[in-house]
């Protein structure tokens, strides 16, 4: 299965559904609020535990990082950077490795400058190493 949600049908704490710059995938993109702590939790439903590459789709019009904080299921938080893209339009993605459990996952992306976070597409989540269940 892909496993995949669009950040305009997460939950969005602080940030709006916009569709104004083009190149977005599904109904829009978040529109995350210029504040620190700004969020989408994105929730993924895995099939296997195991380590996943979670890519989020984004766009930065800026020349300013929006670096973002990552939980899954509230622990574990790494910083994920999100530079530049040249335009608001232009849409690229960056990858951050973490641990899901079998079933859903919530995975929540925070800001932690006042500039908040990039403009957020989707996320993606692909198994990366062997599944936990797998026969040794
Ligand atoms: C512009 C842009 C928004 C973006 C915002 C920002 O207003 O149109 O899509 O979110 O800049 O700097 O965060
Ligand atoms: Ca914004």
């Amino acid at each position: 299965a892909v496993l995949e949600q669009e950040a305009e049908n997460a939950t969005i704490t602080q940030g709006v559904v916009e569709s104004n710059h083009t190149g977005f995938s599904g109904a829009g993109f978040v529109n995350y609020d210029n504040v620190v702590g700004s969020s989408v939790e994105y929730t993924i439903n895995a099939d296997a535990g195991g380590e996943h590459d979670l890519t989020f789709r984004y766009a930065n019009g800026t020349t300013v990082d929006r670096p973002v904080s990552v939980t899954v299921d509230g622990t574990g938080a790494q910083a994920v950077s999100f530079p530049g893209t040249g335009a608001w339009t232009t849409w690229q993605t960056r990858t951050a490795r973490v641990t899901l459990k079998a079933g859903p996952n919530k995975i929540r992306a925070t800001a932690t400058t006042a500039n908040g976070g990039p403009n957020a597409d989707k996320l993606t989540a692909v198994l990366a190493g062997p599944p936990d269940n797998e026969a040794p």
